[in-house]
Formats: structure tokens, sequence, C-alpha cells
């Protein structure tokens, strides 16, 4: 069976984005694939934690993943940095990646434009430390939003190098990215990725957002003037961004959805999509709630992925070290 691999930082509560883009596929691929799932803990540690904030988001990362439906039973879920070789893989990768292409990379770009005062070296490397991350279980499969693909190229390019250098050792992975929803824009600024760090709290949703604020934002969301739902990502970011949503928990095509709201305003069809998310979170924050409130049960499950993950990461790490030439006694 093919590998699947993939992270989510725990840097606050998921949004809607996380979940359309990245967390609702991770559930679907279960049956088909061996999948492991990671709570990315040490890449938080890029931009600066609250230390009991950072605990409490990565034990409420897992319980929000496992409200989303993956089966502890079928994958593998674990924290990143109970798994140390993802970190001694990566940093033989930093050793081979370039101080060139690292900078290539629009999210340390965009990173350290935002945050001028803390522009260290884990910001700098993350993409290394990625590749480690998918590289260090042959993942072939890596489900993630678009914001992630130029990560996954280079990942794609640290493999190649490996092996021409060395031997054959790393398969190169693929990125799995949906048509719809791969990337969710801002309620408030449509042009730009919705994103948890955004200061506006009105431009994204959270998946513990109760129904009456998920309503709120829907309606406060920035469209245009010309009052027609109409999908054109680039004339009409806002609506074809909510159209988006809408797709994604309706199943509806766009041409049906530009029809049911025909000759509609759009504060009848924000309110419906605002409806439909808010019933489609409703079930995952219940399980969510509850499973949040048995944190031995939560504790358990990363307990038994971070063994089960390191299972196959030490092989690997073994591999990689004898061939660079680390001595092994
Ligand atoms: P992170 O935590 O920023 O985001 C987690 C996932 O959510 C997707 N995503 C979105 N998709 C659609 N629309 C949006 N507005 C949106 N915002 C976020 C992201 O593309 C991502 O798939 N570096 C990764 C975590 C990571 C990882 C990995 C991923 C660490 N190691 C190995 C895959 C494989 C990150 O920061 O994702």
């Amino acid at each position: 069976r093919k590998r699947i691999l993939s992270g989510i930082q725990p840097t606050g509560t998921f949004t809607l984005g996380n979940y359309i883009g990245a967390v609702r596929n991770w559930a679907k691929l279960q049956d088909e694939f061996d999948c492991l799932y990671m709570v990315a803990d040490l890449h938080a540690l890029t931009v600066r934690q609250v230390p009991a904030e950072l605990r409490r988001h990565t034990r409420e990362a897992a319980a929000m993943l496992l409200a989303a439906g993956i089966d502890p039973k079928q994958s593998l879920l674990f924290v990143q940095s109970h798994v140390p070789a993802h970190t001694q893989l990566n940093w033989i990768f930093c050793c081979n990646s370039q101080f060139g292409e690292l900078s290539r990379m629009t999210q340390f770009k965009d990173k350290s434009a935002k945050h001028p005062d803390n522009v260290n070296g884990g910001l700098f490397t993350y993409p290394a430390l990625m590749a480690a991350d998918i590289l260090i279980y042959n993942a072939d499969l890596v489900p993630v939003g678009q914001d992630q693909t130029q990560h996954l190229e280079l990942a794609r390019n640290i493999a190649q190098r490996f092996n021409n250098a060395y031997s054959p050792t790393f398969t190169l992975p693929e990125g799995y990215v949906t048509k719809e929803g791969a990337k969710i824009m801002s309620l408030a600024e449509p042009t730009r990725k919705m994103s948890k760090s955004d200061t506006n709290q009105n431009s994204f949703v959270l998946m513990t957002d109760d129904k009456d604020a998920i309503l709120r934002k829907f309606k406060r969301a920035v469209t245009d003037s010309e009052g027609v739902v109409r999908y054109a990502p680039a004339e009409k970011p806002g609506v074809s961004n909510l159209m988006c949503i809408y797709n994604v928990f309706t199943g509806k095509e766009m041409a049906e959805i530009e029809r049911e709201f025909e000759g509609k305003g759009y504060g009848d069809f924000k309110q419906a999509v605002g409806e439909t998310v808010a019933d489609a979170l409703a079930p995952i924050q219940g399980e969510y709630n509850r499973i949040l409130a048995d944190t031995a049960y939560v504790d358990g499950i990363l307990t038994e992925g971070a063994a089960g993950a390191s299972r196959l990461a030490d092989r690997m790490i073994q591999k990689v070290y004898k061939k660079v030439g680390l001595l092994q006694l």
C-alpha cells in the first residue's frame, strides 16, 4: 500500500482553511493508504510561542484531528517532537540544501517580512525539516493545501539529490492537492489566504466557532458591488471564495450555485453559506469537546503513534547515517 504523511502546526485552533485544504482529506485517505499524521510542534517553534500554550495547542490539535475523523486504529497520529529521528534527518538535509534554494521559499520571504525581529535559523531551514518529516517515512503522497506545494517541491529535490549523491534511498513524494479548496481565502481580504495568524478575527472561521460567530463572520465577508453570485476568482475573489466553501460542503457545482442564488442578494447567499458551514462543523465540535475532555485517551493515542512512527523513522535514520559516512559501532 502507498504511504501518506502530512502535518499541521499547533499554532492555535485550526481554521476552516486548514480543514478544507488539508484535514478534511486526511480522514478520507485512510481506507486506501497507510497514513501517518503529525502535529508539527517543532515547526511551530519558528515563531515565538508561549510554552504552556504550545503544549495546550498540541493536545487540542490532536483532539481536533481525531474529531475530524482520523482513526487511530487505521493511522498513526503523533507529535513531531516525539520522534527524534525527524530532527536527526533535518540536520542531514540542512547540509544537503543550499542557501539559494532556501532563500527562494516564498513562505520564508513572507514570514521574515512579517516578523523582522525574529528571522531565525529555524524559519530559514524549516523546509529541510519538512522534507525530513516526509522522506523519513518514504511517503508517496502528501495531502496539503496549495501554500505548501513549494516546500514539497524542495523535498523532492532534496530526495533526488541525496539519491544521486549516495544511492537510491528516498521515494520522491507527490503532493495531493484537491482541485476544490486548495486555497481558501480570507473573508476580510479575499486576495489573501485565510490564516490563523491574521490579526483580524473576522478574516477566518475557526473550527471551534459557534453558529452565531460563523453566521456573523460570513455576513461580514467582503464581496463586491455587482450583487450577482457568479464564479469569477480574479474578478470576484470574495464571492468566488464563498462559492468554493459552499461547493465543498454541499457538493453543488458552481453553475448550480449560480442558479440557486439567481435574483437573490448576497445576504441570502452568505446566510446559506454560514448555515452550511455551521451545520458541517457542529458534529466535529461535539466530538472535539468530548475527546479533549479525556486527556488520558488523547495522550495514549499519541504515545502509541510515536512508538509506531519511531519504529519506521529510526530504521531510516540508521540507513542514512551509514550512507553519509557517520561511524556506527
Ligand atoms: P500549516 O499548519 O500552516 O497548515 C496545515 C495544512 O492546512 C493547509 N492550509 C490551507 N489550505 C487551504 N486554504 C487555506 N487558507 C489554508 N491554510 C492552511 C496547509 O496547506 C497545510 O496542508 N509546514 C506545514 C506543516 C508540516 C507538514 C509537514 C505538512 C510540517 N511538516 C510534512 C506536510 C508534510 C504547515 O505549516 O502547515
